[in-house]
């Protein structure tokens, strides 16, 4: 353990005031788990200057990364990975128990997933928590990275307390993380704000250090206490969700008047309180984090006899907006599909991601097969892990496969790939030019010209 912590601990069990102590060296940082968050976490720390080590379970994934290969598709990652590697302060291990040994400050990045009642599950921390009770060697800072239940600071206390833990040997802190996938390298170099909750002022200064260079950049930051962090993530990532919730039933409602949600969500966004951002409707929201997250609210709401209709009216309709690309191609199709070839082009929950958990095409392509159509779907990276999902679609390696000979495609995803196809040439390549833009991402007056029946999400009233 480094002297600088035994010094202020030392100091802190004199209650000397600690405002102006400086910490010059924080030691090593462990980060447990090495999945998005924390693989991002361990580089992007790395990147700061600290001397990272990533431990995970799975060996196969740790030998990947001890190669040189990254496991999951994010940009940019890869060349941070290699940078840090290169300058020695970022390494890979399987043996969680000797990087916990090494470590004064443990990143908690494992997942927490949800389980049948909404409940989010936390065996994983438990086992990191106890392997923490084995192998606690000196004083530890143990913050939690993930998504992690209000209140799971305090159940970790007691956990290691419950183990005989001496209870000055650590200091719990909670440290959200806000990062996109696909954007998830520089949202973690530029972030909007860092949120630290931490129970004791050393806590707080070490973490600080940690993130120093965006302390001294000014980043907006707030430092308060565990479960109020705990609560921050929670309520940002609820929020975003009723929001685009919000934007898709407004272009539901623009569908049925004439009006264009383009247009009403710009104007909208011009309002400050309002903001331009997450107002692009589309098919429902996926990923791993806002369906997930907002149920997990739910759940806990729920355990303190609390009720949060905002949250649960985002979920309820979110299930109805993924429902509606099938729906929009089965008008233009008279409700009758039996037989026909539909490209599904996108199958990533979003763009820039091979991350396809609770994508809306999984819904989409499913409703579809229950009509009766032929599935050919192109994605740029996310195949593999859809297979795992859907083994029995086509899939294809080329935009071009996909859509030849097609009766129909959908656009699932806002690649740029799609953004930028040559309309005229996809004409030519299907049996009939006919389309749902659920991403609103094509050109409608080249639509419109090279004589294609299609239809949208909220700008329907173009497709006459
Ligand atoms: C989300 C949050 O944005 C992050 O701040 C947070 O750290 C992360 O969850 C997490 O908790 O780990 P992520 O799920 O990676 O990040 O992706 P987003 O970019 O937020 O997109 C979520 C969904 O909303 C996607 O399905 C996307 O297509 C959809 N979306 C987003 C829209 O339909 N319209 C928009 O305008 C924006």
């Amino acid at each position: 353990m480094k002297k600088k912590i035994i010094f202020v601990l030392i100091l802190a069990s004199t209650h000397f005031n600690l405002h102006n102590l400086l910490i010059d060296d924080v030691g090593k940082i462990a980060i447990i788990g090495t999945g998005y968050v924390g693989l991002v976490t361990g580089a992007g720390l790395a990147e700061f200057g600290n001397t990272v080590i990533c431990a995970d379970i799975e060996k196969k994934k740790i030998e990947m990364l001890q190669r040189g290969e990254i496991p999951i598709y994010e940009p940019g990652l890869k060349e941070i990975v290699d940078k840090n590697v290169a300058a020695l302060r970022l390494s890979f291990t399987f043996d969680v128990a000797q990087a916990i040994k090494q470590a004064d400050v443990i990143f908690i990045a494992v997942g927490t997933p949800m389980q049948e009642d909404g409940g989010a599950d936390l065996s994983y921390v438990q086992g990191v928590v106890n392997n923490i009770a084995q192998h606690i060697n000196g004083f530890k800072v143990i913050c939690t990275k993930s998504t992690v239940p209000i209140g799971t600071g305090a159940l970790i206390r007691n956990l290691l307390e419950g183990q005989g833990i001496d209870p000055a040997s650590f200091a719990i802190v909670s440290n959200p993380e806000f990062l996109r996938e696909g954007t998830a390298v520089s949202d973690f170099i530029n972030p909007d704000r860092i949120v630290i909750g931490a129970e004791s002022e050393i806590a707080l200064k070490i973490m600080q250090k940690i993130y120093e260079p965006l302390f001294k950049q000014k980043i907006k930051n707030v430092l308060t206490n565990v479960t109020t962090s705990e609560t921050i993530k929670y309520a940002s990532n609820a929020f975003l969700a009723v929001k685009l919730s919000y934007i898709n039933e407004i272009a539901n409602l623009c569908d049925a008047t004439g009006a264009d949600v383009k247009t009403v969500a710009h104007a909208m966004g011009l309002d400050k309180r309002i903001s331009p951002l997450f107002l692009q409707p589309g098919p429902g929201f996926g990923g791993s984090c806002f369906p997930k997250d907002s149920q997990a609210l739910l759940y806990m709401a729920q355990q303190k006899n609390l009720m949060l209709p905002v949250v649960q009216a985002s979920l309820t309709t979110n299930e109805q907006q993924k429902k509606i690309p099938a729906q929009k191609l089965l008008g233009l199709f008279n409700n009758d599909i039996n037989g026909k070839i539909i490209a599904i082009l996108g199958l990533a929950f979003k763009a820039n991601t091979d991350d396809v958990r609770s994508s809306p095409a999984l819904a989409t392509i499913k409703e579809l097969q229950k009509k009766g159509a032929y599935i050919k779907a192109y994605d740029p990276v996310a195949t593999e892990n859809m297979r795992l999902q859907l083994p029995n679609i086509e899939y294809c390696s080329t935009l071009e496969c996909a859509v030849t000979e097609a009766d129909a495609m959908i656009i699932m995803t806002e690649w740029d790939e799609f953004k930028s196809m040559n309309l005229e040439q996809v004409a030519g390549q299907m049996r009939s030019k006919i389309l749902v833009d659920a991403r609103n991402i094509l050109n409608i007056s080249e639509l419109k010209r090279l004589g294609f029946i299609f239809d949208n999400i909220g700008q329907s009233y173009l497709k006459n």
